[in-house]
């Protein structure tokens, strides 16, 4: 795998539907500089398809996100060659196959973990992938579908994924029950199978293996890093932000900025932005203190704020003269002379929040 620096680092945050779009990237970046960060499950078809400037927005990736790894869907091999194409020229450092999707519209399309019950589809899709676009191709998968005898299943799957070319795997240890649980019920239940993956892995020894599920403290990633080549984080990268950070900062000597730092850096990147992205900015920010006095309602505030400036007052300041405009450009103003954020973040009456906080 090219991606010797993420590789090497071990630290991979999911992709993830509604979470890690170019907003969450952007403050799990903050917060971990060097973690392979991956997209938004795309649609191969919707790449292949696009027209010039719907391309160009949804393979937007900014330099600062880099490494980074489009995660593309879809079961046609000359589809997957023509997006792996576009993919390329957008700077992404490598592309990701998803074969662990169970939802009803995955196994419709035959993508997702339905490319799982067909070995050889999922290799030639993995195959165009390589060609189509000369980056680097990882699958990411669960240890089997349904009732399937997992051993056997997986290391099936993944001779004919690794023959194919690809040069990394990423497993979500548990298996895809197609009928009966919804994709949501999918990521709990059955209960996780590392002893699979572990053996999987040993009978691949060229083929590093990236495990996934369930993991949500720093120490249970310490353990799973000294028998993995990596891990990934998925919805505790969404929940708690921070444990990234620990996680960078106590495996890989990183530095990564205070809490505060991160949140005033999102605030600041929000006022650069389009009005309508703030829901999602404030999403992403809202768990930077999560299980810390005073997070549940930072939370809350986020959640309820229509913008950056109206944040600001419903934390109970006083009105920003002269008044910030959200998506107008006014980076610069809030950057200025200490600005307001730096005011907000100095606490004050109404915003004990932060005053807890500021550590
Ligand atoms: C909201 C949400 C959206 C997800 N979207 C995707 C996706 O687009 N592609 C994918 O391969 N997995 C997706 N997943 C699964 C995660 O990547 C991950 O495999 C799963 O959540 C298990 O890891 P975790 O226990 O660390 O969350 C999604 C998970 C969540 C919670």
């Amino acid at each position: 795998m090219v991606l010797e620096n993420g590789v090497a680092l071990g630290l991979h945050i999911a992709p993830m539907m509604g979470r890690s779009h170019l907003h969450g990237r952007r403050l799990w970046r903050m917060l971990c500089p060097g973690a392979v960060l991956y997209t938004e499950m795309t649609a191969a078809a919707a790449v292949a398809r696009a027209g010039e400037d719907a391309r160009r927005r949804l393979l937007f990736l900014p330099l600062s996100q880099k490494p980074a790894v489009l995660q593309l869907a879809g079961d046609d091999a000359q589809t997957m060659r023509a997006a792996a194409a576009l993919a390329a020229e957008c700077g992404y450092d490598a592309l990701n196959i998803n074969c662990g999707c169970p939802s009803e519209r995955a196994q419709r399309g035959g993508f997702g973990a339905r490319l799982m019950t067909q070995p050889l589809r999922a290799a030639a899709v993995v195959r165009a992938a390589r060609a189509g676009g000369g980056l680097p191709v990882s699958v990411k998968c669960r240890t089997a579908v349904d009732d399937a005898d997992a051993e056997s299943f997986l290391s099936e799957f993944v001779a004919a994924v690794a023959d194919a070319g690809a040069g990394a795997l990423i497993v979500h240890a548990r298996r895809a029950l197609l009928a009966g649980l919804s994709p949501a019920q999918n990521r709990s239940a059955p209960p996780l199978d590392l002893q699979t993956a572990e053996i999987v892995r040993a009978r691949f020894p060229g083929l590093p293996m990236i495990i996934n599920g369930g993991i949500a403290t720093a120490e249970n990633a310490r353990e799973l890093l000294s028998r993995f080549e990596g891990v990934m984080v998925g919805r505790a990268a969404a929940r708690n932000p921070w444990l990234l950070a620990e996680i960078a900062r106590r495996e890989f000597g990183a530095r990564p900025p205070s809490r505060m730092e991160a949140l005033r850096g999102m605030l600041e990147y929000a006022v650069s932005q389009p009005p309508g992205e703030w829901r999602k900015i404030a999403a992403a920010a809202g768990g930077l203190f999560y299980g810390m006095p005073g997070g549940g309602e930072l939370r809350r505030t986020l959640a309820r704020a229509r913008g950056v400036s109206d944040f600001i007052l419903s934390a109970g300041f006083p009105p920003p003269t002269p008044p910030i405009k959200d998506g107008g450009g006014c980076l610069q103003q809030i950057k200025m002379g200490g600005g307001y954020c730096e005011n907000v973040f100095e606490g004050g009456a109404g915003f004990g929040i932060f005053a807890a906080c500021a550590v």
